[in-house]
């Protein structure tokens, strides 16, 4: 069964030319977008699949967390289509959607595992069953990893999202030429705090421009800047997979996985990928394409939720933030 699934099309369509110029998601701008640019999406996912609508026999559905508006969107979409051609549809946490992502590569985990959930609105690690069953037990205290690239590539005026560009600027940087704080908060503590090395890169900015010749205002070198990118992804990436294979191991289990739109981070991976040979845990994630958020993954975990028969009916609602990921 589960090897006659497959993947028929994924289409993103970035709004990130749309909001880059604002240095972030403007939601009024988002949720109009997405009203304009759903229906044709659709279209074009069911042309490249080679189906009409008629041939589809569940709808797969963000319920949240997310941009209330844009969620909206996607609801109604999905509720006039469940109503005019009778096809079930089911709310799909977006968490639970990066929680099954490692399923769409080759290489599958078996249960129970450890997964990090890196994103912009989350760092969180869970405790894995199944596709549908996982518990919370450790989060970030402050601000999520993936908002943590977005703050620091804003502080250095680099364009957002922050992730890819420092990622690739740190690819000419040294990560050791600044000591950037690693916060580990208590020792047997699995949550994340990430406000403090935003403050100590801003800090550092601040200061270096002030210290240096030619006083407040003097201009960057590209190596500096790459500098400060390497040293601030090292210090998040240390923290990141440090703590994720310490919860696999006070867990004891194997497998660790590692998704959400951070986890597009070549560094990140490769980092974890070298504590899991050398601790003895495999290290599972999915390819690049499926760490940011994408329809596939949302699909897939409506699949199982289809398979436990979990219909969904018209009264849903969508919600801004996760019962999952708020230890509800
Ligand atoms: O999961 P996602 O696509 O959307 C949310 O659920 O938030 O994650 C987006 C986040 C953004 O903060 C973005 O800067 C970050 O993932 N991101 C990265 C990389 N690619 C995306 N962070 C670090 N390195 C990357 N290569
Ligand atoms: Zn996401």
């Amino acid at each position: 069964m589960e090897d006659d699934r497959r993947l028929l099309a994924n289409i993103v369509n970035s709004q990130i030319d749309l909001h880059g110029i604002y240095g972030g998601v403007v939601p009024e701008l988002a949720s109009r977008k997405h009203l304009e640019d759903i229906y044709p999406v659709v279209e074009q996912a069911l042309r490249q699949a080679g189906l009409t609508l008629d041939q589809v026999d569940g709808l797969a559905i963000t319920q949240g967390p997310g941009l209330i508006g844009s969620l909206l969107v996607g609801l109604s979409f999905a509720k006039a289509l469940s109503l005019v051609k009778k096809i079930p549809y089911v709310g799909v946490d977006h968490m639970a959607g990066h929680l099954v992502s490692v399923f769409l590569g080759e290489n599958k985990p078996a249960f129970p595992y450890i997964a990090l959930i890196a994103s912009g609105g989350h760092s969180s690690i869970f405790y894995v069953t199944d596709y549908l069953h996982y518990r919370l037990v450790g989060r970030t205290r402050d601000d999520a990893a993936g908002e943590a690239f977005d703050k620091v590539a804003k502080l250095l005026d680099l364009p957002y999202p922050g992730g890819p560009v420092i990622s690739e600027l740190s690819r000419n940087g040294d990560p050791a030429a600044i000591s950037f704080p690693r916060s580990w908060l208590e020792p047997d503590s699995l949550d994340f705090s990430f406000s403090g090395i935003k403050t100590s890169v801003a800090n550092y900015v601040k200061q270096n421009q002030q210290s240096s010749p030619g006083g407040a205002g003097k201009k960057r070198s590209a190596r500096e800047t790459a500098d400060i990118c390497a040293s601030f992804q090292e210090a998040v990436v240390e923290v990141l997979a440090t703590k994720t294979i310490k919860a696999a191991r006070s867990f004891q289990v194997q497998n660790v996985v590692l998704a959400g739109g951070v986890a597009a981070n070549p560094r990140l991976r490769e980092v974890f990928r070298q504590q899991g040979d050398r601790q003895g845990f495999n290290v599972f994630m999915p390819p690049q394409q499926f760490c940011t958020d994408n329809a596939a993954m949302i699909a897939l975990a409506g699949y199982h939720l289809f398979r436990q028969q979990a219909v969904t009916t018209l009264d849903m609602d969508v919600y801004s933030r996760s019962p999952l990921t708020e230890g509800a």
